[in-house]
């Protein structure tokens, strides 16, 4: 390893930064010796923050219709073949108490931009699972509103919300997005809720199409800047049914890669393996610097049709229901699974 790229390492060990011009030289360098030694920090220093403990989520996908087109997405409002469904209130209030008696205590309510859900139906379900929950923590993925309906959503209980920044550069964002979309508006939102009080969670896609390695440097600085409690980072994988159908898919070594340098800069940080990555390589989120999975807790039936990406691992496995065998899974790689709030290191009350 030449004595620069030494020195960044170390650097951002010690620092837990680097510049823009460092983190271009790093990734470009990405190597299996680089990656092995990143992840073996990363590693160590998971282990100091949180030892062997891994938090768990309880995922519900309830609604995958989404008035927004972005150009790598299943659920695209474009996509006429998608087959949409929409959760009833009983629905998802059902699928928390079923994740309550699993132990999960905390639920992630993700959706497209579905008009339907109103800041009046947004409150009431989220208010209804506080009543019936008080001691779970609501995490919200509802993608861009308004800063009145985020503060009316953190008044009714939710605490963390969910909120990819997607890329940090103007440019590739609209590469990714139509021109309806507006990367100025994105960062407004999450700047917003940060601002409100909420745990926050950025993330982008890696290896999404046009993404070169200046790109992603600018992902880890705003990251860096942002200070977010969460990151949520998984291979772009294509969709037949999107414009980028014919994209080579993100890969699994540069997932971990990078999962290894966020945890490295961000020590505290909430890190998911998500399911992107659970989907391109079936041992892969046992591995890297992350210490959050979210099993999915949607009723099986409609769990094909949330088709982000295709090929999605929608198995008795991936379910909520199966808890045991991903205890099972992860108690074989020494992390055990822990059934607290899990908030962020710097973040340990509730709001209410
Ligand atoms: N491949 C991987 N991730 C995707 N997402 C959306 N489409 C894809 C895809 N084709 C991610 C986006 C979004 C999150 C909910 O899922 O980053 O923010
Ligand atoms: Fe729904 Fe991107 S397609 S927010």
């Amino acid at each position: 390893m030449n004595t620069t790229l030494a020195t960044s390492i170390d650097k951002l060990i010690r620092h837990k930064l680097l510049t823009h011009g460092e983190f271009v030289a790093l990734l470009q360098a990405n190597s299996e010796q680089l990656r092995a030694d990143l992840a073996s920090e990363a590693v160590k220093t998971r282990q100091a923050r949180f030892g062997n403990r891994i938090y768990i989520r309880g995922l519900i996908e309830f609604t995958n219709y989404c008035k927004n087109d972005c150009l790598y997405c299943g659920i695209r409002h474009g996509n006429t073949n998608a087959e949409r469904y929409r959760l009833t209130k009983e629905e998802i209030l059902s699928c928390c108490d079923q994740g309550y008696q699993l132990g999960f205590r905390t639920f992630v309510l993700q959706g497209g931009e579905d008009p339907y859900f109103t800041d009046a139906r947004m409150t009431d379900l989220v208010a209804e699972i506080h009543r019936r929950h008080p001691d779970c923590a609501i995490t919200l993925s509802l993608g861009e509103r308004s800063r009145e309906s985020y503060q009316a959503l953190y008044d009714a209980g939710a605490e963390r919300y969910l909120l990819r920044h997607e890329t940090a550069n103007a440019a590739h964002y609209h590469m990714l997005h139509p021109a309806a979309m507006s990367f100025e508006n994105r960062m407004q939102c999450l700047s917003d809720l940060k601002d409100i009080g909420y745990q926050v969670g950025c993330g982008f896609m890696v290896g999404s199409p046009f993404q070169t390695p200046e790109m992603l440097a600018d992902d880890l600085l705003f990251i860096q800047d942002f200070r977010p409690q969460m990151v949520g980072i998984g291979p772009f994988i294509s969709h037949k049914d999107t414009v980028f159908a014919d994209k080579k898919n993100g890969t699994l070594e540069d997932t971990l890669f990078l999962l290894s340098i966020l945890r490295l800069m961000l020590p505290d940080v909430l890190l998911p393996a998500t399911t992107a990555l659970g989907t391109i390589a079936p041992n892969g989120r046992e591995l890297g610097g992350s210490n959050v999975v979210m099993p999915n807790l949607s009723p099986v039936g409609v769990r094909e049709q949330y088709s982000l990406y295709d090929n999605k691992i929608c198995t008795g496995e991936e379910s909520a229901q199966c808890i045991r065998c991903l205890s099972g899974r992860m108690e074989s790689i020494s992390y055990h699974i822990t059934v607290d709030r899990g908030d962020a290191p710097d973040f340990p009350g509730t709001h209410s």
